[in-house]
């Protein structure tokens, strides 16, 4: 651990895994680079602090009713916590400010700057008027990131002629605005959400304009390069693009729930690139006939696996009851059901063969950084575009063209495993894969980003 600068870092991550995950991968780079850090929380989904000796947690109430947690509108929730925190957050930040100076010269430490999520939409008033420097952490992709601003325009101009397209082949067509989105999956991320979303993404953009620069922690210029200058144009504040964060300590993710140990071991027995993995996040939900088609499309696929279900993920269900018996003893002896599984170290695992993913970026920049190719199963959001680039632009993966239907599954997990398009599919993820572990190395794009952040962040 580097010497202390006396800087300190006040970190406020949005009670999500894919948030909090990633702000704590920062936490312990500027750890090491001598930072102090204070992290201020939630009571909901409050982070494990025992697994942060050198991080400060703060926690602060959120006033959410048993009834507003289990709420699976993201957009609801993210409301109801921007009203909820405004006033303890701003108590503790303020206080923290105010006892900045200790009398003692050796423990004299300066507040340099917050850094907080996309989503918190009142940290940046407060901010400005406490005179704090905010950058604002982001766990999106940066083409998802800049276009997704757009939605609500597109919302205007395209909902009801999107709404009546007819032929297959105008579906197909992409999104000149949002490529490689096509309008198909532009219809899928309108109609999900509602207009209430639209001002709250004005307001986002407001404050990530007005904030002292945008931290992109999973991208790189390997994997974002025209949107990055792109973004640089359209936001102009400081752009850094320092990820595939979680390259710079792996293992070390901050996972809510308790990852099931035995993964590790049953992987040992199996042969090199032979088990398909399979989760689809920690926020998506399913039915309980698609749970039953993901168990028939492993089943029939005869390849090993760990799928994982998430307790509480299957809609009406408590977990995997709804598959009847006869098939879980079949699927018992080919692979492993887990409700969480240490994923990084999964995929870095050399049994993994392929990833069958809802295509959270998370997901997919670990399996980008660890050579896996994709099974793509978006469900909704930046997943959808995600899916696109996997599939079609970088060519790493198959689409499952929002089928989940067992003989889908079956056929693109023997296509991969198996089938020499498999090969070249593996072929080109390993060049990807390379290229952007070279970017988190001395001298590589991420790296020099990273450098880049640290220097300006010293400056305040
Ligand atoms: C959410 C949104 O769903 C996604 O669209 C957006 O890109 C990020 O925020 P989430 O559903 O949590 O993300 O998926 P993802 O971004 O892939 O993050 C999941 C994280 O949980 C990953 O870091 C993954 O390693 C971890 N994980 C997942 C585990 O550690 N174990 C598991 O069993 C499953």
């Amino acid at each position: 651990m580097e010497k202390s600068n006396g800087l300190r870092v006040i970190m406020f991550p949005l009670p999500l895994q894919g948030c909090i995950n990633p702000m704590l991968q920062l936490a312990k780079i500027l750890l090491s680079r001598g930072f102090s850090i204070t992290v201020i929380h939630t009571r909901y989904n409050a982070p494990k602090a025992s697994s942060h000796p050198l991080v400060t947690f703060l926690e602060i109430p959120d006033g959410l009713s048993e009834i507003e947690k289990r709420t699976r509108d993201v957009t609801l929730l993210l409301t109801i916590l921007n009203q909820r925190c405004e006033s303890s957050f701003r108590d503790c930040l303020t206080k923290l400010l105010q006892s900045d100076d200790s009398e003692i010269e050796e423990e004299k430490q300066r507040i340099s700057c917050l850094i907080d999520d996309l989503g918190w939409i009142f940290t940046q008033p407060l901010a400005k008027s406490l005179n704090l420097p905010r950058f604002v952490l982001n766990t999106y992709k940066v083409s998802f990131f800049k276009d997704h601003f757009l939605l609500p325009q597109l919302r205007r101009e395209m909902y009801l002629p999107l709404q009546g397209l007819i032929t297959n082949s105008e579906q197909d067509d992409i999104v000149e605005e949002f490529p490689p989105l096509r309008k198909k999956d532009l219809l899928r991320i309108l109609d999900a959400e509602t207009e209430v979303l639209d001002s709250y993404l004005n307001m986002m953009l407001e404050t990530s304009k007005a904030s002292s620069g945008l931290i992109f922690v999973s991208s790189c210029e390997e994997l974002d390069q025209d949107s990055l200058s792109q973004a640089r144009h359209d936001f102009q504040v400081p752009i850094f693009a320092i990820g595939p964060s979680h390259c710079y300590f792996p293992g070390s993710s901050s996972s809510l729930f308790t990852p099931d140990a035995t993964c590790i071991p049953w992987l040992e027995k199996q042969e090199d690139k032979s088990v398909i993995y399979a989760s689809f996040g920690s926020a998506v939900t399913i039915s309980e006939s698609e749970l039953l088609e993901v168990a028939w499309g492993l089943r029939n696929s005869d390849q090993p696996f760990i799928w994982v279900v998430r307790i509480g993920s299957v809609n009406g269900a408590k977990w995997i009851e709804g598959i009847p018996e006869e098939l879980m003893e079949k699927l018992r002896e080919q692979g492993k059901i887990v409700k969480w599984a240490p994923q990084q170290e999964v995929l870095n695992h050399q049994a993994i063969g392929g990833f069958l993913t809802h295509n959270g970026w998370n997901s997919t920049v670990e399996s980008v950084s660890e050579g896996v190719p994709m099974i793509c199963s978006p469900f909704y959001w930046d997943q959808l575009q995600n899916a696109r680039f996997v599939s079609e632009v970088w060519r790493v993966g198959l689409h499952l063209e929002n089928r989940i239907e067992r003989n889908e599954i079956e056929r693109a997990i023997k296509r991969l495993l198996l089938e020499t398009e498999g090969e070249a599919i593996r072929e080109r993820m390993e060049l990807l894969k390379e290229k952007v572990r070279r970017s988190v190395k001395p001298n590589g794009s991420a790296y020099r980003s990273l450098e880049h952040l640290i220097d300006h962040i010293s400056s305040f």
